[in-house]
């Protein structure tokens, strides 16, 4: 571990013309969180303190940094100019370490090694690839390294150097400050260049370091919308392979998405076309059917969620049956042993320890006890077109299909609703209600004939 105190920047500034968006670039999103997040929750990970530099919709990129100080780059003129509207933050012995907001992939590990080999006051990042154009090539002389050059400024040997400038560097905050001050723009680009300061050290005396890394996607930039599709399904796809080696069966690796912080229990099955979001917990010997999207939610040990079901900012807890086509909404609670099943949408609810709303059913703002039976097309009607109401259903009641319950309305303990009924006053235990007219029989109609 390096001694030195280790200050981060990233820089945020550019408007990414080739998003082809209304948004900053480094706001979109890779596994539903913004790029510059995940450079910020990297830059956690080895800073002991971190800057932003922004410019394009400053306002908006400055509050997703509000814990940090945020430099404005007014006019986007090269890499350097940005560093440099920082300077006030750059301490004299720091190691500071430059990362782009648009470079989302990189790990705490690469850039610990970074800050390792920086032995003699500046390395850099770099990375073998295969196509480099585009980069900033590294040139070396007896292995050492002299320079970078810009694409734009290189020569036709200088191009065809596959070491590249992954951009992100280690330099000890003095030396910054004092190269920041030479900066020029006299290049193909009018820009001031970062990347000057290398040939600065060297000419100095001093060697310049460098990390070379070894995963092309850790350095990878979003430039446009295909690059950033792409680094998607890199991140899904490592994503997936860490679960599969922790433990999950995944049917196709390709076909599940996880977006945010995932808990896995033991012998958990997920079926294809699979997406979890944010926050979700998921138990032991769960099983996820195909096309189910769960988002800020737990399941409890041995549950099984059948296809085609979206559960939202609920919890489901043991041994419960959800689905096939369920959809539960925020703020329920599927007690032990209960079952919710096809074409049934729960919204703020608890569905008591057995319960079962098999088919057909919408049940809302409702509070059920436990081993209650809801036949199939029965309705909460919880809203009066103005106010939400509630709905009490009390342990071992029985709902005939096709009823309604307009609420505020409870149905005590042991009751028994007709099917068909429609319920308006409060029941009392261990009743039977009807709300249905009496059938009667006529003789001898005829129906209309045409
Ligand atoms: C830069 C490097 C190049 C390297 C490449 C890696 C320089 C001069 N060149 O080139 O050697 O191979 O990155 O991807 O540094 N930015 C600002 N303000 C500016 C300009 C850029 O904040 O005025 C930010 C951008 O938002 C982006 C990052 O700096 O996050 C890199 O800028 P970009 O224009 O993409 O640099 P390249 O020309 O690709
Ligand atoms: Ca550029």
């Amino acid at each position: 571990m390096s001694l030195k105190k280790t200050q981060t920047l990233i820089l945020a500034a550019g408007k990414g013309t080739r998003m082809k968006s209304s948004q900053a670039k480094v706001l979109h999103f890779l596994a539903e969180k913004p790029l510059l997040q995940h450079v910020i929750d990297c830059a956690k990970s080895i800073s002991d303190s971190i800057a932003i530099i922004s410019g394009h919709q400053a306002e908006k990129v400055n509050l997703l940094c509000s814990d940090y100080p945020c430099y404005q780059q007014e006019e986007q003129l090269g890499t350097g100019h940005a560093v440099q509207q920082a300077v006030d933050f750059i301490e004299d012995d720091s190691n500071i370490v430059i990362l782009y907001g648009d470079v989302p992939l990189i790990q705490n590990k690469t850039l610990q090694a970074l800050i390792e080999s920086c032995q003699h006051g500046l390395s850099v990042l770099t990375v073998k690839l295969g196509n480099p154009d585009g980069y900033g090539r590294i040139v070396r002389k007896n292995g050492e390294i002299r320079q970078i050059v810009e694409q734009k400024d290189a020569s036709a040997d200088e191009k065809k150097i596959n070491e590249v400038n992954s951009g992100i560097m280690c330099v000890s905050g003095g030396l910054l400050k004092s190269y920041l001050s030479r900066l020029s723009n006299d290049n193909a680009q009018g820009e001031y260049y970062l990347t000057d300061i290398i040939a600065m050290h060297v000419a100095d005396g001093k060697q310049c370091d460098s990390y070379l890394c070894s995963d092309e996607f850790e350095v990878a930039g979003v430039n446009d919308k295909w690059q950033l599709a792409r680094l998607e399904r890199h991140y899904q796809q490592n994503k997936v392979k860490q679960i599969c080696l922790n433990g999950t069966q995944v049917m196709d690796p390709a076909r599940l998405d996880i977006r945010g912080d995932i808990s896995l229990g033991q012998d958990v099955f997920i079926d294809v076309n699979v997406i979890l979001e944010g926050n979700v917990t998921i138990g032991d010997n769960v099983k996820i059917g195909a096309n189910v999207i769960i988002r800020n939610a737990s399941i409890g040990s041995n549950s099984e969620i059948f296809p085609n079901s979206i559960i939202e900012n609920s919890q489901i807890k043991e041994n419960c049956a959800i689905g096939p086509f369920a959809r539960i909404r925020p703020e329920s609670i599927i007690e032990n042993k209960a079952k919710v099943g096809n074409f049934v949408e729960v919204k703020k609810s608890t569905i008591g320890l057995g319960s079962k709303v098999s088919h057909l059913s919408y049940i809302g703002d409702t509070t059920m006890g436990k081993d209650v039976n809801i036949g199939a097309g029965t309705i909460t009607c919880n809203y009066d077109g103005a106010f939400k109401h509630q709905t009490i259903i009390e342990d071992d009641v029985f709902i005939g299909s096709d009823s309604q319950l307009v609420a505020p309305v409870s149905i005590g303990k042991g009751s028994t609703v007709a099917a068909g009924s429609t319920i308006t006053k409060n029941v009392e235990k261990d009743k039977l209600v009807l709300s249905r007219v009496a059938q009667k029989s006529i003789s001898g109609w005829q129906r209309p004939k045409k």
